[in-house]
């Protein structure tokens, strides 16, 4: 469990492909903290390259759009070592992509001090806690919509916790 931590002024959400689930929670994420006052910079990327340069896949696009959030516009990126160095939380969708994003953080020389906090994106969320957003790449249509209402309560979770702090 992390230490309790006020408002981050930076989160970076990573999935594998980024361009289904971290796409999808980043702008859930910019959303609810608009709502909620919070000024935070909000970005995605993938622990994979296989998709860099993409917009999100057209079956994310249209599930999100259903519920009100826009994605289209996104362009799909792979996760690097200066991420650790330029946001202060980094957010993993499934323990895979957190032990992949441990394994680059690990390979950092420089003080830990510096680099960002790494976490499970469910690790506040009291519905969905220690659990994966499961990948939906090679899903239906349900499997997409699992994914927004996981990131939705677990991405309202997170800001919940910083109001609180
Ligand atoms: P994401 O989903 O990690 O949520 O973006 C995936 C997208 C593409 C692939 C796997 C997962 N792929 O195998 O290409």
């Amino acid at each position: 469990m992390l230490m309790k931590a006020c408002t981050p002024s930076s989160v970076l959400l990573v999935c594998l492909g980024n361009i289904c689930r971290s796409p999808t929670a980043e702008e859930v994420f910019r959303q609810q903290a608009a709502i909620a006052g919070l000024s935070i910079k909000v970005d995605s990327a993938g622990t994979s390259d296989w998709h860099v340069g993409s917009a999100p896949d057209t079956r994310s696009q249209r599930h999100a759009k259903s519920h009100g959030y826009k994605i289209n516009k996104l362009v799909a990126r792979q996760v690097s070592a200066n991420d650790f160095r330029d946001f202060d939380l980094i957010l993993a969708m499934d323990s895979q992509n957190l032990a992949d994003l441990q394994a680059i953080k690990d390979g950092i020389i420089e003080s830990e001090d510096n680099l960002a906090t790494l976490a499970l994106f469910s690790e506040e969320d009291p519905t969905y806690c220690g659990s994966d957003v499961p990948d939906p790449y090679k899903c239906d249509n349900d499997d997409f919509e699992e994914v927004i209402e996981r990131i939705e309560s677990s991405a309202q979770a997170w800001i919940e916790s910083w109001k609180a702090c």
